[in-house]
């Protein structure tokens, strides 16, 4: 559908492209000086993604150098012309992208370019690029942490200690300025933060799944379609835990990213996704010290940013930058860090309630047993009744967590009042949707 908007002034030509398969609205108003503005309304998405486009600009670039080419994108070094700067250009390698590709991108600049922080590469423009775009940032000439963790380890050296707690300290840092912007990350692990070699400083990248949602609920995936990286990802981020998401979940990542920073392995190994679903929900993270010797209370901060349920660890990004930094200070000093009790300062500054479902302990019982017996070879059906609002999706869902583990699935349809034409209706959805 196109039409066009007439006033004596100004004359724009705008689109509305819908797509069958999402509930999104995408915008293009083109103005007369060939300007092309994008809106896009999405659910998906983060509500509502707006950028500017100069159409055209990315011919004003020379690629100089490729950083990276991952599956989808391409990140290089450039020269502006029209200024003569180095700049690092993302862009995507498809040469027609999809529309979710094309938003998640849009996403990312969105999220990106409002933040200014000296520890996040400032994202300087969206330019056209083929049938795509491509993102232009600030040359940090760094590498990523994962590369340079990976040079060490080659070399046969550990990173050392005071460095990874100098790095912790900076990324709490971030994580508190994206706190007070109300983002949350989703995505923090070491191929997304890159370290200066020589001044050993840290930015943060990667903003493509960012959130600026307060609270996100993550919907019952298949675990190879999940967003975010299996290795770091939250318990609440696997859709799994009946807990929503927040941003506690970039604590958790943390504490991963520290955990191999420190010890050179990651705190779980799995071989398909299920499993690393599993890991994260259900089984307990090593000490660190019990791979590498190092203080107690360094083995403790990480150990609580893993903690499996979001209200166990770090609440707020100051509380873990001030132990961080004690271990930092007192290491520099005497070479040793004297015991201390983590978490002092650790105050949240926002009135959370927790999603622990209350007094329904015998109710799970009763799940739980059941399922028990069904995987044993068993079929059983159970009802759970009761008045809307409840609490019967809440108590079924605790299910999840023993399901992962047994490797099961989880399939579910709802008769919905207004739909009460279509027979069965609720077994075709259920068998249709397979997790
Ligand atoms: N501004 C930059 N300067 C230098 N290298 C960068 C920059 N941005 C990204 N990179 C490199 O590109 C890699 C991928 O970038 P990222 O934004 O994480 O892409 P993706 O969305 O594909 O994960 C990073 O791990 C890093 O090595
Ligand atoms: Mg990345």
């Amino acid at each position: 559908m196109a039409r066009t908007l007439s006033k004596p002034k100004h004359r724009l030509k705008v689109s509305i492209q819908r797509r069958l398969r999402l509930p999104a609205l995408s915008y293009r108003v083109i103005s007369r000086q060939g300007t092309l503005k994008q809106i896009f309304l999405s659910k998906t998405g983060i509500g509502l993604t707006m950028a500017s486009l100069d159409t055209g600009r990315m011919s004003d670039h020379h690629i100089t150098e490729t950083l990276y080419e991952g599956s989808r994108t391409l990140v290089s070094r450039a020269t502006r012309l029209s200024d003569q700067r180095t700049v690092a250009v993302k862009s995507l390698r498809s040469e027609y992208p999809s529309f979710d590709e094309l938003l998640q991108f849009r996403n990312q600049y969105t999220i990106g370019h409002q933040l200014d922080h000296p520890g996040l590469v400032r994202m300087e423009s969206l330019v056209a690029a083929g049938n795509g775009q491509a993102i232009v940032m600030e040359d940090f000439s760094g590498l990523s942490l994962a590369k340079y963790l990976n040079q060490t380890l080659e070399a046969k050296r550990q990173l050392p200690l005071t460095e990874v707690l100098s790095i912790g300290v900076q990324l709490a840092e971030i994580l508190h300025y994206l706190g007070q912007q109300r983002v949350i990350h989703k995505d923090i692990k070491p191929a997304n933060i890159l370290i200066h070699p020589q001044s050993k400083q840290v930015k943060l990248i990667d903003f493509g799944i960012a959130s600026l949602l307060p609270r996100e609920t993550q919907s019952l995936k298949s675990p190879n379609g999940l967003e975010g990286t299996l290795a770091y990802l939250a318990p609440e981020q696997t859709g799994r835990m009946n807990r929503g998401i927040d941003y506690r979940a970039d604590f958790y990542a943390l504490g991963v990213t520290l955990f191999e920073l420190l010890t050179g392995t990651l705190p779980f190994q799995a071989n398909d996704p299920m499993e690393w679903v599993h890991c994260h929900m259900a089984k307990q993270p090593p000490l660190v010290n019990d791979l590498v010797p190092m203080p107690l209370e360094v083995a403790s901060i990480v150990h609580k940013l893993m903690a499996k349920s979001a209200e166990n660890r770090y609440q707020s990004a100051l509380g873990l930058k001030h132990d961080l930094e004690t271990c930092l200070y007192q290491l520099k000093d005497t070479g040793t860090v004297e015991p201390f009790e983590i978490g002092q300062r650790d105050v949240s500054d926002r009135f959370i309630i927790p999603d622990k479902l209350y007094g329904r302990e015998a109710e799970i019982k009763v799940l739980l047993e059941a399922f028990d017996r069904v995987a044993n070879g068993n079929s059983e059906v159970m009802l759970v009744a009761g008045f809307s609002g409840i609490g019967k999706t809440a108590v079924v869902n605790e299910v999840h967590k023993p399901i992962t583990r047994q490797r099961g699935y989880f399939i579910k349809g709802k008769f919905d009042q207004f739909n009460r034409s279509v027979p069965l209706s609720a077994f075709v959805q259920a068998i249709v949707a397979r997790h």
